[in-house]
């Protein structure tokens, strides 16, 4: 494969598990030195490195941070201009989903939903804007949103909130740093096998009527989303920023308003 991240550094928060775990595989195997955020999965994060290496992939560090808090989010995007010597591309990938009735939702949930999925890449990329600004580099932001960005959920509606925040923080910030030479896009999957579908998967009547609403007819691979994130994250998309791009077997083109 090409070596398209020669030199480059990037962040891939949540590289512990799923979508994550692909892109931060993706990146690497093509040159990226890569920080791998992990949570609370050291050893997903170690498999992580395994994959890399298995790969032949550039150099890579694991920094655990929690990216709900402040400091930890400072301190990821510190140990890549530490450890790296630079920080270019950077990919909001943690996220979580809490399903519960509307009447019935925690405000500790909608905390935990909001603050992982959308005041994270807020804050994460404010602090990677500020060092990018410092050095006077151009760079790249990609967040991993969802169908969910656009297509309602009904009982995660904490997560549609989130994930239609981050749709106008992408197109709110690509008009800001777009002057800096800073792209920023979203990738929204649709159904991807992954942990937080684990339930899903094992519900096979629930898994039959989703694929049923699939143009292509199965769910996406991890590696599905990091071909696209990889695609966003190159030189070949200089001029791509301030959209969202769908990686979901059409699904979105089937959905009809509820
Ligand atoms: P996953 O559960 O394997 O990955 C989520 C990752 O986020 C995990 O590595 C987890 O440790 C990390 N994470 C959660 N809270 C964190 C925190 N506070 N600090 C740092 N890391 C944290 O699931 P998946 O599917 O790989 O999800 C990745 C992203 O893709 C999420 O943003 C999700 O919303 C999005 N997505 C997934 C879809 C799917 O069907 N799997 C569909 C649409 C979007």
């Amino acid at each position: 494969m090409s070596a398209r991240f020669t030199g480059k550094v990037a962040i891939v928060t949540g590289s512990s598990s799923g979508i994550g775990q692909s892109i931060a595989v993706r990146l690497a195997s093509e040159g990226a030195s890569v920080v791998i955020d992990y949570h609370s999965n050291p050893e997903g994060a170690e498999e992580t490195q395994k994959k890399i290496a298995a790969a032949g992939g550039g150099k890579t560090i694991t920094v655990k941070a929690d990216v709900t808090i402040m400091d930890d989010v400072k301190n990821l995007v510190e140990q890549a201009w530490q450890q790296l010597g630079s920080c270019d591309i950077l990919v909001n990938n943690a996220g979580v989903e809490k399903h519960a009735p509307f009447w019935e939702a925690t405000e500790s949930d909608y905390d935990l939903v909001l603050g992982t999925n959308l005041k994270a890449p807020f804050f994460l990329t404010q602090r990677f804007v500020q060092k990018l600004m410092e050095a006077k580099k151009p760079g790249r932001v990609i967040n991993i949103s969802s169908v969910h960005e656009d297509m309602v959920f009904p009982n995660f509606a904490s997560y549609c909130a989130a994930k239609g925040g981050i749709r106008m923080l992408m197109r709110d910030l690509a008009m800001e740093l777009g002057p800096l030479g800073i792209t920023v896009n979203n990738v929204a999957p649709g159904a991807i096998n992954t942990p937080i579908n684990a339930s899903l998967l094992e519900d096979k009547p629930k898994l039959n009527a989703l694929l049923n609403n699939i143009p292509l007819g199965r769910l996406g691979t991890p590696e599905d989303v990091a071909s696209l994130v990889a695609f966003l994250a190159s030189d070949e998309a200089a001029y791509v920023t301030g959209s969202t791009y769908f990686v979901d077997g059409g699904l979105i083109r089937n959905y009809k308003e509820q």
